[in-house]
């Protein structure tokens, strides 16, 4: 299974600064070994359509709606965002469930609207500062998989992880290895026992990971690539960070 590399632009970005990031990021990325792709706010999809298609960048929302249509004004469907040809879209990004009230339920439908849109969803999980310092981590990250897990069912095997402690998100404070990879592999057992096809579930890392920590994280056995924010924005980063996937991943 290939690593995936995935950077999340966040509420950034600019036709102009678009075209100049993906363009080098264009001409560093290596042809064969990782996969990679970015996430970019909903204005620019076109962009990267008519910028990627048939270029080994892939490109995807970072929220898709709950509803399938109607009468939800600001909102954007999964539908609408395969009209632009994207492969991902993340669901239950921390940020959402903070400033967006997204709960579980909430997050499992959008996972499921992607889904049967034929877009993967990339599912973010992660605990706070708060839950980690009272011991909740595995609870909060298991209670937040398991309601994506149950709605969607048999295409539990189609979706990817990303496992962000909120905690590390924008701040420069890394998870370490040892930490990321204990809760990787708690997620690793769950999907396990949800599907036998779990081992083709890819499980991001997310949260300050840089080109100075990123070989260390995606040696892990349970760590198959990464969520990218802050670092996604400079091409030098983020094709640093795709450079540093271990060769024989
Ligand atoms: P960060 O963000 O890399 O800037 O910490 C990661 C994310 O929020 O996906």
């Amino acid at each position: 299974m290939k690593k995936l590399i995935v950077g999340n632009w966040k509420m950034n970005g600019g036709l102009l600064e678009n075209a100049a990031l993906v363009q080098a990021l264009l001409q560093g990325l290596p042809r064969a070994g990782v996969e990679a792709a970015v996430c970019v706010p909903m204005p620019y999809l076109g962009q990267m359509q008519q910028l990627l298609q048939g270029s080994p960048l892939a490109w995807g929302a970072q929220d898709a709606s709950a509803h399938e249509q109607g009468a939800y004004t600001g909102e954007t469907s999964a539908t609408m965002l395969r009209d632009f040809a994207c492969r991902y879209a993340l669901v239950g990004h921390s940020e959402r469930r903070q400033y967006h009230g997204e709960s579980d339920d909430t997050v499992a439908t959008k996972a499921q609207r992607a889904l049967a849109a034929g877009i993967t969803p990339i599912v973010c999980v992660g605990e706070t500062l708060a839950e980690r310092q009272a011991g909740r981590t595995e609870l909060v990250v298991k209670r937040q998989l398991a309601s994506v897990v149950h709605t969607v069912g048999h295409c539990t095997s189609e979706i990817v992880v990303a496992y962000e402690p909120v905690w590390a998100i924008g701040t420069g404070q890394t998870a370490t290895p040892e930490q990321a990879q204990a809760v990787h592999a708690v997620l690793r057992a769950q999907l396990q026992a949800a599907t036998a096809h779990a081992g083709r579930i890819r499980i991001l890392y997310g949260g300050s990971m840089n080109p100075a920590n990123a070989a260390e994280l995606l040696r892990q056995p349970d760590i198959d690539g990464g969520l990218i924010g802050g670092a996604s924005l400079k091409a030098p980063e983020f094709l640093s960070i795709i450079a540093s996937v271990p060769a024989a991943a």
